[in-house]
Order: structure tokens, then C-alpha cells, then sequence
């Protein structure tokens, strides 16, 4: 994962309109499904039922997204507008993602579009992480940290995205790399809006790592039900967004910046 973040300063300077799955035109999601269709005919069962279950996974806390961002606004607390500026953006990355996946369960697995309507059931319920939702600097580490460790469970399912072909890796490499993006977003709002908080990253990070293993409601973060996730994954995700807090700390010192609500 190191690896992955040290790419992170060139990923940040990417607009909406750069990042590759906004600029997939109809032709290259229809290719995505002709070539996904021809790979998951050719599944054995047991190879079948485990990418389903991933991707299903996959496309739930895409979707779940959505009660993210719709609890964040109505938690009534300040809110910066480097925050306010980068969730809408975030969030359309986010349901690019979940489209893929939907596209993939349709063309390979034979989902209807009466079984994904049945997304619109789920119900998300924030309340076991209130704490973690308390005020912009603990929804930033904990998005940041969710990020990375997502970054890391996609990576972990490589063998499963594999049997379904090159156009779905092309799909799911732009969706890493999105994740990967966003992290970097996150991290770079705490730098610049939170500074005089850095000192507090030690135990806010590990609060959020106390954290895993509250049974996930759709609430998109720390969504870590699928056999791939694992305590050295949460570790790893830790101590990543640790060393950068305390690397941003040390450069605050310079340059402190101050809260700006919105
Ligand atoms: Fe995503
Ligand atoms: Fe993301």
C-alpha cells in the first residue's frame, strides 16, 4: 500500500473530467459488459458464487455512499467549504463505482433491474459511530482511514476481479485509483483546515481502528463484512494514515492553518 501512496501527490491533481471512468462513453461500459459477459459464462460454480457474494458486497457500500453524504449534512455541525467542495465530487466517484458494479452483476450474473431496486431498501443507521461523526476533523481521519483500507480489500480481491477480464481490471484499476485519490483529498483538507488538531491523531486514529467490528448498517465507512477484510488490513490502514498525519503535523508547524467554516 505504501507503494500505491507514494503515487498519491500526482493523483491529487487530478480534475473530475481526468479521472478515467468520467470519461468512459456508453461504447466502453457496453465493451465492459460484453467482455465481463463472455468471462463469467466461463465461471466454474464455486468460482461464480464467490465473485457474486464480492461484487455484491462491492456494489452495497458503493451505494451506501448516498446515506454518507446525507448524514453528514444533517448532523448540524461546521462543516469547511474545502469540505463541502470535494463531498459532491467524492460522492460522484463513488456512484461511478457503484454504476460498474451494477453493470457487472447485470451483464455477468444475470441481476434484473427489479433485484437492484431492492438496493433501495437498505436503511443506514449512524448511531454506533456517533462518536467518529462528532465534528469535521473525526469524519475526515475516519474517511481518510476508510479509504485506505478499501484501497487495500480491493487489492486483497484481485484473484476473484481476475477471472473476469481485462476490461473489468481496466474498470476496477480506475476505481483504486479513485479510492486512492480520495484519501489523498481527505488528508490534504485535515492539512489545511485542521492543523491545530494534528496533535490529536494518534488517538482519534485509534479510535477509528476501536472501532471495526461494529456490525456495519450502511453507513458506507468501515463497511468490512467481506471474508477479505482482516486485522492486518486495519493495522496497515493505521499506521498509513498515522505517519501522515504525523508528517503533516511536522509541516504545520511552519504554516498553521487556520478552521474556515463554511
Ligand atoms: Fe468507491
Ligand atoms: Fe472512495
Amino acid at each position: 500500500m505504501e507503494a500505491l501512496i507514494s503515487e498519491l501527490p500526482r493523483l491529487r491533481s487530478r480534475s473530475t473530467t481526468e479521472r478515467p471512468l468520467h470519461g468512459w462513453s456508453e461504447e466502453a461500459w457496453q465493451a465492459l459488459e460484453c467482455d465481463v459477459g463472455l468471462h463469467a459464462a466461463r465461471l466454474s460454480k464455486p468460482d461464480r458464487e464467490a465473485l457474486e457474494e464480492v461484487l455484491f458486497l462491492d456494489l452495497s457500500s458503493e451505494f451506501d455512499a448516498r446515506f454518507y453524504s446525507i448524514h453528514v449534512r444533517q448532523l448540524g455541525i461546521e462543516l469547511s467549504s474545502a469540505f463541502l467542495n470535494f463531498e459532491p465530487e467524492w460522492a460522484r466517484d463513488e456512484a461511478k463505482h457503484m454504476d460498474g458494479f451494477r453493470r457487472t452483476l447485470k451483464a455477468g450474473f444475470g441481476w434484473s433491474e427489479q433485484r437492484m431496486a431492492e438496493l433501495n431498501g437498505r436503511r443506514s443507521n449512524f448511531e454506533p459511530l456517533a462518536h467518529l461523526f462528532r465534528d469535521e476533523f473525526a469524519i475526515l481521519c475516519l474517511s481518510a482511514y476508510d479509504e485506505l483500507a478499501t484501497v487495500r480489500a480491493y487489492l486483497g480481491n484481485m484473484h476473484h476481479y481476475r477471472k473476469l477480464g481485462p476490461a473489468f481490471l481496466r474498470f476496477l484499476r480506475s476505481v483504486i485509483a479513485d479510492e486512492g485519490w480520495h484519501y489523498s483529498r481527505f488528508l490534504d483538507v485535515i492539512r489545511k483546515q485542521h492543523a491545530h488538531r494534528l496533535g490529536e491523531a494518534r488517538s482519534m486514529v485509534q479510535e477509528i481502528r476501536s472501532a471495526e467490528g461494529t456490525p456495519y448498517a450502511s453507513t458506507f465507512v468501515l463497511d468490512h463484512d467481506d471474508d477479505v477484510w482482516s486485522d492486518a488490513i486495519f493495522d496497515e490502514a493505521e499506521q498509513v494514515l498515522l505517519r501522515a498525519l504525523e508528517r503533516a503535523q511536522l509541516g504545520s508547524h511552519r504554516t498553521p492553518a487556520p478552521f474556515a467554516p463554511a
